[in-house]
């Protein structure tokens, strides 16, 4: 064999190696996650191998990623180590951002020039600390899946640009269902594929999670949380809370440890303390997987010593502190309940006394949606739905809230309502009282 072709066959193959490495770095799976701080926006992805410098471009006007015009900021790694999980997540942040600016922006890797598409997003306002609404919408749903019925994403895909973030409220991918013994360890493959599937608004907007009691394999949900990077509350953005717009949000954990003793406990009530002595007529919402108040045929929503204790642990929290809203889902129904605290109604929608909660466990999971629901309790509002759908929650100035269902079959809202955040004078009262 002549040298010239020994070194075409080199070349070849230096080539297709070179081709194959960069195949194993395309980044995949892209996530914004909002921080806990003003300015920043976080972006999280997955590749096969090892990223060696992962870094995101970004930019206030459109670039072509390949050409490298736009501002780098390198990001750090995270190793799936679980046995049957590999990978690894690229976590950058992106700053400093300005507020209502739109950002385009791609992630991938500066030395093997390998770059994902250029997406967008678009910042909140700053400040947002100080209870003064500027209206925006959210989108919020649990219990979704992957592939088996996306008819949740299609439509939410359909109507993006309506909504600023995304708040998955536990089971994500399901991917602990499968046969087999291996089923413990969660499928990395059925994970991944959920992950693609949400794509298309998560690299867009902030896509914001709590665990679920499918996101925990053998045990603890690492994996969970080596994929979905949250803000630092504690025990790794088990439980945190973000700003946006003028609205808290609490994310809490109800697969972790809820004893009134417990860490995430003390937490919580540090969290909500400091949060409403600085904002007595501020909009508080409080979401987990698993609801407080359910009503279907679940045996969680029965008389679970489990959900008793949730409500003895968190109710008089949400109740003293002015918590105005809970999101759950867990039970696969839709349900809104009236402004309820120990089983009783206090107030209604337009002079609520005490927390409102929703069920949203309806993005068509395929574990299929309940079957049947208990007899009406007097806190309900006798909205409730065996239907896959989810929420859109649109904040309209400081004081209303309107809270809408929407079907996926028929793309259209079954249920569609106001709340109102009173100025608060008896916290107000309180307040000046502790101060004094
Ligand atoms: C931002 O991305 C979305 C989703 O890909 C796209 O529909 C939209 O046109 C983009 N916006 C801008 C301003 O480029
Ligand atoms: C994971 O799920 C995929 C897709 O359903 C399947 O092909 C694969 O066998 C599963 N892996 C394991 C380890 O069970
Ligand atoms: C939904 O599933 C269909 C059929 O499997 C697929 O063609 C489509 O791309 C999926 N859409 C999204 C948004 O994932
Ligand atoms: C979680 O479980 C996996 C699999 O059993 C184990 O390897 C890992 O050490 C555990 N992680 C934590 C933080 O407990
Ligand atoms: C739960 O317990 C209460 C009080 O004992 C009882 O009134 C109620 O009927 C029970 N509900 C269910 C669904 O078992
Ligand atoms: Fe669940």
């Amino acid at each position: 064999m002549s040298a010239s072709i020994l070194m075409i066959i080199t070349t070849i193959l230096l080539v297709l190696v070179a081709i194959a490495n960069a195949s194993n770095v395309t980044p995949l799976s892209i996530k914004l996650s909002l921080t806990d701080t003003e300015g920043e926006m976080q972006v999280t992805w997955f590749t096969l191998d090892f990223p060696s410098s992962p870094c995101v471009q970004f930019d206030n006007k459109g670039f072509n990623p390949s050409e490298v015009t736009g501002n780098i900021i390198t990001g750090r790694i995270v190793e799936f180590t679980q046995k049957l999980w590999s990978g690894y997540t690229s976590i950058a942040v992106i700053s400093p951002l300005a507020a209502q600016q739109t950002y385009y922006y791609a992630v991938g890797n500066k030395e093997t020039g390998v770059w994902s598409v250029l997406y967008n997003f678009t910042t909140s306002t700053f400040p947002n600390t100080n209870s003064q609404v500027t209206p925006f919408s959210f989108v919020t749903y649990g219990d979704m899946g992957a592939v088996v019925d996306n008819s949740t994403v299609r439509n939410i895909v359909k109507t993006l640009d309506q909504f600023q973030f995304a708040l998955h409220v536990g089971d994500i991918a399901y991917a602990d269902l499968q046969d087999g013994d291996e089923g413990i360890y969660g499928n990395q493959t059925i994970w991944n594929e959920f992950l693609e599937e949400i794509t298309p608004i998560s690299a867009t907007i902030p896509y914001m999670t709590c665990p679920g009691n499918h996101d925990i394999f053998n045990g603890n949900n690492s994996n969970y949380q080596n994929t979905f990077m949250m803000p630092t509350g504690s025990d790794n953005g088990d439980w945190y809370s973000f700003d946006f717009n003028g609205v808290h949000f609490v994310g809490i954990s109800s697969e972790t440890d809820y004893s009134p003793s417990s860490e995430q406990v003390i937490w919580l009530t540090n969290e909500l303390q400091t949060y409403r002595n600085s904002n007595p007529d501020g909009w508080l919402i409080v979401f987990a997987h698993r609801p407080l108040y359910c009503t279907s045929n679940l045996d969680w929503c029965m008389n679970d010593t489990n959900r008793i204790s949730l409500i003895n642990s968190l109710e008089d929290l949400f109740y003293k502190y002015n918590v105005n809203f809970f999101i759950g889902g867990h039970s696969h129904e839709y349900e809104r309940m009236l402004p309820v605290y120990k089983s009783q109604v206090y107030g209604s929608n337009a002079n609520p006394q005490a927390t409102v909660y929703v069920v949203i466990g309806t993005a068509g999971c395929q574990e299929g949606l309940n079957t049947g629901f208990q007899p009406l309790p007097v806190y309900s509002s006798g909205v409730r739905l065996l239907e896959t759908g989810y929420a859109k929650v649109s904040f309209l100035d400081s004081y209303h809230m309107q809270w809408q269902f929407i079907q996926d079959k028929t793309d259209t809202v079954l249920d569609s309502v106001f709340h109102k955040q009173l100025h608060n004078l008896v916290w107000t009262i309180a307040i000046l009282v502790n101060q004094t």
